[in-house]
């Protein structure tokens, strides 16, 4: 069993999310060797500014790369298939951003190319990886809140709000078909199955383009940048602002969801409410360290995370002692930390504890419902096949 210190990496995109991994694998202590951009030149500039000793000219010099036994990807969603596909191929283990893929096609592909590599092949839903998150599927799965029935929520963020504000999210060949689901519902959705342990198997979905015509910058621009740009260029928007599912789960529980990238002040506010039969439990992303546990005959409760009133998973996902707050950056460390105990392990354990691309693969199977469903204006199954 080799520690994370003894193990070398490599990172795709060095952008908003890209230096998150950056950072979060220095903490654990692995070898973050190489970093690819969308240029050579770029690589080399972010990789000096990084302190990162080398930037690659390409995926094949940094597949060349022998000291390179894992690969994160974080560039731009139409690149996660083409990339990996190379990546498993050099046979190194994978580290994918979400979405997993941008068509079923691509995802179900990945999904047998992993299993076949016998890397280990994971997705970055760091959201599962709040200590509390963990604690809330444990107590679940405990048997704690009783019969699940009721999951409610939202994902809101204001960063797409006015016709000036601009990303290649927007662009459907680069962000994908779906946008506002794609890009932080899949997070909600894929978060409620983890923590009550109940896949989606019906969907009844609305989407709505609220800012049909958009300007987009002459230029490049950053993720979450608020800077105006002087030249832009006028164009149709024809993904989702907003959405509203309802939602069917498969042990019958019911559910509704809203997800906007349009809501002002809201900058990226994910909440859930699961009302069990018995207790319920809330949690809110702005209020990360706080759990809200309800009850019909006492006092409600607020568990602030402490890995001392934890359970193992959750205690095992903190890294610092109640009340000194962790927060988003730190997800990406406790869930690195469980895909690196693997590959220290040298191959996937038979039931994993970070997601996986089955699971990737799930929520794209569960995007596909909420899109058929929106065209057709009807209830969608889930098609998982038999
Ligand atoms: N898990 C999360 O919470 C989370 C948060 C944000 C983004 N993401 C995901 O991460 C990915 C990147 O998002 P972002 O917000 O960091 O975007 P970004 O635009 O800030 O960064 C993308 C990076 O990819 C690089 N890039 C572009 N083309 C490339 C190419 N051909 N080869 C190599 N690199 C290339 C760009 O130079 C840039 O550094 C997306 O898939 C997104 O869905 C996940």
């Amino acid at each position: 069993m080799r520690r994370p210190s003894q193990i070398g990496a490599a990172v795709i995109g060095s952008g908003f999310i890209g230096t998150v991994h950056i950072e979060a694998l220095r903490r654990l202590g692995v070898q973050v060797h190489g970093l690819l951009g969308s240029s050579p030149e770029r690589a080399s500039a972010r990789a000096e500014q990084m302190g990162v000793s080398r930037g690659y000219a390409s995926l094949d010099d940094l597949l060349a790369d022998a000291r390179v036994e894992v690969v994160h990807v974080t560039s731009p969603n139409h690149l996660h298939h083409p990339q990996v596909r190379e990546i498993l191929a050099a046979g190194r283990h994978v580290v994918c951003e979400k979405p997993l893929a941008m068509t079923l096609e691509e995802s179900c592909e990945l999904v047998r190319l992993a299993e076949e590599s016998g890397r280990v092949c994971a997705v970055n839903f760091n959201i599962r990886f709040y200590p509390l998150n963990q604690h809330a599927r444990e107590i679940i799965g405990d048997g704690d809140l009783g019969d699940i029935r009721l999951v409610t929520g939202r994902y809101f963020q204001d960063w797409l709000l006015l016709e000036t504000d601009w990303n290649w999210r927007l662009e459907p060949d680069r962000g994908g078909a779906l946008r506002a689901v794609g890009d932080i519902g899949s997070h909600w959705l894929d978060l409620m199955t983890f923590i009550t342990g109940h896949r989606i198997t019906e969907v009844m979905a609305d989407l709505v383009t609220f800012v049909p015509s958009r300007r987009q910058p002459a230029g490049p621009v950053e993720t979450f940048s608020t800077e105006r740009a002087a030249e832009t260029v006028a164009r149709e928007i024809a993904t989702e602002d907003t959405a509203t599912i309802l939602l069917r789960f498969e042990n019958g529980a019911r559910g509704t969801v809203a997800i906007s990238q349009v809501s002002p002040g809201r900058k990226n506010s994910l909440q859930y409410e699961i009302d069990g039969s018995t207790a319920a439990a809330a949690w809110d992303s702005e209020q990360p360290d706080q759990l809200w546990i309800g009850h019909r005959e006492r006092s409600n409760e607020i568990l602030i995370r402490n890995p001392a009133l934890m359970g193992t998973a959750g205690a095992t996902a903190a890294a610092l002692p109640g009340g000194h707050v962790e927060g988003f950056a730190d997800t990406f460390r406790a869930l690195f930390r469980s895909i690196y105990d693997d590959i220290g392990a040298g191959a996937p354990a038979e039931h994993p504890a970070y997601p996986t691309f089955a699971d990737g693969h799930d929520e794209m199977l569960v995007g596909d419902a909420v899109a058929r469903s929106a065209r057709d204006g009807r209830w969608t199954r889930v098609e998982r096949g038999a």
